[in-house]
C-alpha cells in the first residue's frame, strides 16, 4: 500500500501510515505505549515524556515522533519503565495530588499511571505548592493543585470546542492554567458541555454536582490498568487514547 512504512517495537513488526507518530501506529498494533499528555484528536503536545521510547537507541517521545521506515523502536523495557515511573513521581511530588481525597481516583490517568509502573512512595521531597483553585463556573472547577500542565483542556478548547477558554501564563514552577477573563473560570465562554470539560486526565478540571455518581470501586481503572483497552484491541474509552 502506498505510503505504509514499516518498522519494529521490541522485535515486533509494525506496519503504519505515513505521517503517523509511534504512538499512534503502536496503538493501532495493540502495543501500549504509556502515555499522559498524548489524547486522540488532540494535535501532539509533547510535554509529559511519559511516552518516552528508544528509536534506534536515542531517547524520542513516541506521541511526537513520526514513523519511519526500519526503525527499531524499544518501548517495554525495565529502564524504559524506570525512567517513566520516575517521570510520574515527579509529577505527583510536584503538585498536591491526595489521591483518597480527589473525586477523580479511580478514573485518574496519572493515579492508574503511577499503579501500572509500580510506583510505591515517591523518592523526591514534596514541592507542597500553594496553588490557587477557581470556582467561578457555575457548572465547572479549576484545581490547579492537581493539574499536570498536559494542556489537553487548553487544546480541547482550541481544537475541538472552537474556544479559548484556557491558555498558560507564568514560567518555571510558576506555569499554571488560566481562564480567558480576569473574573476566572466564570468569566469565560467554558461549558460543561465542552470536549474540554471532559478531557482532563487528572482531578484538575471537574464537573460541579456529579462528585462520587460513580461509586469508588466501579471506576474506570478500578478493575483494569491503564493501557488495557489498548493491548486488548478495544477502542478506547475516555482515557489513554492515542489512536
Ligand atoms: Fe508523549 Fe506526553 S510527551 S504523551
Amino acid at each position: 500500500m502506498s505510503g505504509e512504512i514499516t518498522f519494529t517495537i521490541d522485535g515486533v513488526q509494525v506496519s503504519g501510515q505515513a505521517g503517523q507518530t509511534i504512538l499512534q501506529a503502536a496503538a493501532l498494533a495493540n502495543i501500549y505505549i504509556p502515555h499522559l499528555c498524548a489524547k486522540r484528536g488532540l494535535s501532539p503536545w509533547g510535554s509529559c515524556r511519559v511516552c518516552t521510547v528508544l528509536v534506534n537507541g536515542r531517547p524520542q517521545a513516541a506521541c511526537i515522533q513520526p514513523i519511519a521506515d526500519g526503525i527499531l523502536v524499544e518501548n517495554d523495557t525495565e529502564n524504559l519503565r524506570a525512567m517513566r515511573r520516575e517521570l510520574v513521581e515527579m509529577l505527583f511530588v510536584e503538585g498536591n495530588h491526595f489521591c483518597p481525597f480527589c473525586e477523580k481516583s479511580g478514573n485518574c490517568e496519572l493515579q492508574a499511571m503511577g499503579y501500572r509502573l509500580g510506583m510505591l512512595a515517591p523518592q523526591y521531597p514534596y514541592f507542597f505548592p500553594v496553588r490557587d483553585v477557581d470556582a467561578s463556573h457555575p457548572d465547572l472547577f479549576l484545581d490547579r493543585n492537581r493539574c499536570i500542565l498536559c494542556a489537553r483542556c487548553v487544546r480541547a478548547s482550541q481544537e475541538l470546542d472552537g474556544k479559548h477558554a484556557y491558555g498558560f501564563v507564568g514560567r518555571g514552577a510558576h506555569k499554571h492554567v488560566a481562564a480567558n477573563s480576569t473574573s476566572g473560570l466564570g468569566g469565560t465562554d467554558a461549558a460543561v458541555s465542552d470536549m474540554a470539560s471532559e478531557i482532563c486526565p487528572v482531578g484538575s478540571l471537574m464537573k460541579k454536582r456529579v462528585g462520587y455518581a460513580v461509586p469508588i470501586g466501579q471506576r474506570m481503572y478500578d478493575s483494569k490498568p491503564i493501557g488495557s483497552d489498548i493491548e486488548k484491541g478495544a477502542q478506547p474509552a475516555q482515557a489513554g487514547g492515542a489512536r
